[in-house]
């Protein structure tokens, strides 16, 4: 069962929640419109079900709000930023806006941002850049708990790690390719553990590392591992992931025992290119153009429509989540509810907020 809310509606209850649990009016508008655009992107994995753990977790002292990143190094092109443990909407939207106004500087910027709190979905910090007519590319590594096994493995070492490539596109909207490494994210399997849905074969091992379709071994305890994508090639990009985003940038890398903490912490490199700078621009445009013309024009498989480019199913899923609205199971609706009375917020409020009551 789920219900079926408005995305302008649904962010002025994330928002509620969020205020309630401490953050200025800004910062609660930042993280509810980040999960709330997540879920109409369809990455639900990375939408308002993540909030019960941001509550948790700002409850334990893993989170703190109303943070801002502190400038570690600051030399022109290279910039290192501490994200002070603060929520990621935040921490990321004013580190990118930094790194841009570098980018369009002096052609290029390295950014690297240790100890943020969740970025959500890293799409959305690679579309700034691109907004602006510039490349991005970003490294990620995920410090909340080992969830992945090693190409070879069979019990998990690192968490979800993921990369995003943006690019600018000439006439059309832009490439944004962004996904964990792992073969599946692992709210994915959090939100098919809610719906008590299987899951494909070659994405999750159990507790004894044998092959499963059971989400639970990826949600709750005894853990299995997830798997990464592509085997050697992504388990590679996983690990590139854990020592750009977590031993490059300072902001630690997962060694660590198991423990019960919520809070999900990410540290970041990304690289942000402003073609115009390299002198490529005219030829960046029309080898562009060319390429993506004739890649069209590729005869579609079994079971495909055409072939799509990273960035055009969330465009596609958008418009109708935004026409139609966003559907929210009923357990991922209860631990919301959960983590709005433990703000002291009543989940009739909540409600009465999400269904444009109020
Ligand atoms: N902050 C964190 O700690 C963290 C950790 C893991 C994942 N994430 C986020 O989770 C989100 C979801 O990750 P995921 O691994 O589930 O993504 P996914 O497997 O859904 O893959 C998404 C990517 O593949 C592209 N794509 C999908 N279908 C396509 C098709 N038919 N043709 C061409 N391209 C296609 C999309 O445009 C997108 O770029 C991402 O935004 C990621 O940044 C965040």
């Amino acid at each position: 069962m789920s219900t079926l809310f408005k995305h302008g509606a649904l962010t002025r209850a994330m928002e509620a929640i969020v205020a309630a649990g401490g953050s200025e009016a800004r910062e609660a508008r930042l993280v509810a419109e980040n999960l709330v655009t997540a879920n109409l992107l369809g990455h639900d994995s990375h939408g308002i079900g993540m909030i019960p753990r941001y509550i948790d977790a700002v409850l334990e002292g893993g989170l703190a709000p109303n943070q801002h990143p502190r400038v570690n190094v600051d030399a022109g092109a290279l910039l290192a930023l501490d994200g002070n443990r603060g929520y990621g909407q935040v921490i990321g939207l004013e580190s990118m806006q930094m790194a841009i106004e570098r980018a369009r500087r002096f052609g290029s910027c390295i950014l690297s941002l240790g100890n943020s709190h969740h970025l959500g979905r890293i799409g959305q910090w690679a579309e700034m850049a691109v907004a602006e007519g510039l490349v991005s590319l970003h490294f990620v590594n995920v410090l909340s708990h080992a969830r992945v096994a090693a190409y070879g493995g069979r019990d998990a070492r690192f968490g979800t790690n993921p990369c995003c490539i943006a690019i600018p596109l000439p006439g059309e909207p832009p490439f944004v390719l962004d996904y964990a490494t792992s073969a599946v994210a692992q709210g994915k399997l959090r939100v098919a553990h809610n719906k008590a849905e299987k899951v494909p074969f070659g994405r999750l091992i159990d507790s004894e590392g044998n092959p499963t379709q059971d989400p639970r071994y990826a949600v709750v305890p005894p853990f299995g591992a997830m798997l990464p994508f592509g085997e050697h090639k992504g388990s590679g990009m996983a690990i590139a992931c854990e020592l750009l985003g977590g031993a490059l940038t300072g902001g630690g890398t997962w060694h660590h025992p198991e423990s019960d903490h919520q809070r999900v912490l990410n540290g970041m490199l990304a690289v942000v290119i402003d073609p115009q700078r390299l002198g490529t621009a005219e030829a960046f445009q029309r080898e562009a153009r060319q390429f993506l013309d004739w890649l069209r024009k590729s005869r579609p498989a079994p079971g495909f429509d055409r072939v799509r480019i990273a960035g055009e199913p969330e465009r596609e899923t958008r418009a109708a989540r935004e026409r139609d609205g966003i559907a929210v199971d009923a357990t991922t609706w209860k631990e919301i509810e959960s983590a709005a009375a433990k703000v002291k917020l009543s989940p009739g409020r909540v409600n009465e907020i999400a269904r444009g009551a109020a």
